[in-house]
Parts: C-alpha cells; structure tokens; sequence
C-alpha cells in the first residue's frame, strides 16, 4: 500500500530543507555556473541540491523510483519521484527571487499524485495531493474565478533554448497578448503554476520543457481547480520534451483555441 499521506509529509520537510540550503549557499556566493546547451545553464548547487532530496528521500522510500533533471538515471520502483532541484536557476544565479525546488510523486507516467513546490526566497510552501485540495503555507489556494480573456494575465515564454521555433511561438504570442488584459514571465515553470493556482494569474503557455518543470506544479494547479494539458496536437508529452497549456479552467478552451489557431 502506497501511503501518500507519508509522501507528502517527507516532501514538505525535504523541500524545506533543500531550498533553504541553496538559499544560503547563494548568498554566500559559494557557486559556480556551467553552460549545459546554448542557453541552458546549470550550477554545482543544482547537482548537489538533487542528490540532497533524492538521498533523504531514499532513506525513508528506498524501493521508490527517483527521476531528477541533473540525474541520467531515471530509476523505475513502485512510484516515481520526480524533482526538479531548482526550477528557475538563472534567477538563481542571477539573483533574482523567483526560483523554487519541485518535487512530485506519480505511480501512473503523466499523472502525478503528489506535488510540493517551496520558493526559499518568499518563504513559501505550495502543495497538493490529488482529490485533497492545494495549500500555500498551510492556507487553502484556488483559482481566479476571471472568465473573460480580456480580463486575464496570461505567461508566455519563447523557447531560447529553441531559436527555430521562436518566431511560430511569437506570432501565438502575439495572438495571446492581443486578447488578455497583460503578459507576464517569471522565470520558473512551477513558480508560474502555482502563481495560477493562487489566483494571480490565469493562465501560462510554454514549449520544450521537460516533465520534472511541471509535475509538482500540475498537482497544486489542478487541485486549485486549474487545468493542464498539451500544448500541441501531435507532440505526446515525454520526461523530457512536453509542451503545455495551463489555466484556471475557465479560461482554457478560449487559450487552446488560440494556440490550435481554431
Ligand atoms: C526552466 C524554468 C523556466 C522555463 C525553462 C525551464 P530550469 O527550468 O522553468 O521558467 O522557461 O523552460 O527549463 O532550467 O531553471 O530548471
Ligand atoms: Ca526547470
Ligand atoms: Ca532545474
């Protein structure tokens, strides 16, 4: 038997204790920066905060399956763990604030059970577990009840790490942006997620990420009464390469029907 209750509890405190350490290692400035792909960039901190969450984690779930996006391996067990140990590390770096670690359980691929995403910066604890509701430090969250495009702000983020699409995602863009109130970007998929499940904002477009981007952030957004799904028609989502459309419900027929050009 699976007790997810469990899960959720290590993850929190894992979270916690993951974010607060790259935190800390940040402002002492005790990091370096290294280039993965043409503006793909990762730190030292990013490696050593994963084998942090995957070690503690390990110890109270060792016959769990654990995929990281610093970690080759994605080892198959009875559920899978799937982290993200800085989602946001050029904001890391570059010190801006919105930066977060994500970790999220799944048992079936695609439908994760279990998120928690904590932004050390803000302090805040966002997280889920399906059919029990999403929480920010403790306080129930929900959606933005806004049902007009008009009304709404919307995220988009050109791919920069896929120059060859940018001008097909810009032209959707542009679309978007004709239609909704204003645009914003933070910098980090799971910080943009959970800032549509508290109602900030209402909705988020993006292309080429890989799943441990989203998979916590799914949780706390659907569990707010969000919604998340492909971002195209003929791309399956897999653990590295998914494009989504996110929202809070109300409003994602009237984004697909943006972005499909219906
Ligand atoms: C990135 C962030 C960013 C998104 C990129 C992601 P990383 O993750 O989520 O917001 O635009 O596509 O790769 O590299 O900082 O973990
Ligand atoms: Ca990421
Ligand atoms: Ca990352």
């Amino acid at each position: 038997m699976i007790d997810l209750e469990k899960r959720l509890e290590v993850a929190k405190r894992v979270a916690i204790i993951a974010g607060k350490s790259a935190l800390k290692t940040r402002d002492e400035g005790k990091f370096s920066v290294y280039t993965k792909h043409k503006n793909d960039f990762v730190t030292d901190v990013d490696k050593t905060t994963e084998e942090l969450i995957f070690s503690l984690i390990k110890k109270e779930f060792p016959n769990d399956g654990f995929f990281g996006e610093e970690d080759e391996n994605n080892e198959k067990g009875i559920g899978r763990w799937i982290v993200d140990p800085i989602d946001g590390t050029t904001n890391f770096f570059r010190g801006l604030p919105n930066w977060v670690v994500s970790i999220a359980f799944e048992i079936d691929q695609f439908s994760p059970l279990i998120g928690v995403v904590y932004a050390p910066v803000f302090g805040d604890l966002y997280y889920a577990i399906k059919g029990k509701g999403s929480y920010l430090n403790e306080e129930k969250i929900n959606c933005s009840s806004i049902d007009e495009l008009s009304n709404s702000l919307i995220v988009c983020v050109p791919p920069h790490r896929h120059k060859e699409s940018y001008s097909r995602y810009c032209n959707t863009m542009e679309n978007l942006g004709n239609c909704c109130s204003d645009m914003r970007s933070y910098g980090s998929c799971a910080q943009e997620l959970c800032f549509i499940a508290s109602g900030h904002i209402e909705a988020y477009y993006e292309l080429f990420l890989g799943y441990y981007d989203f998979a916590a952030g799914q949780v706390i957004l659907e569990e707010a009464g969000g919604k998340l799904t492909n971002g195209s028609k003929n791309h399956p989502f897999s653990d590295n390469s998914c494009n989504i459309i996110a929202s809070n419900a109300l409003l994602h027929k009237n984004i697909e029907e943006i972005v499909f050009g219906e």
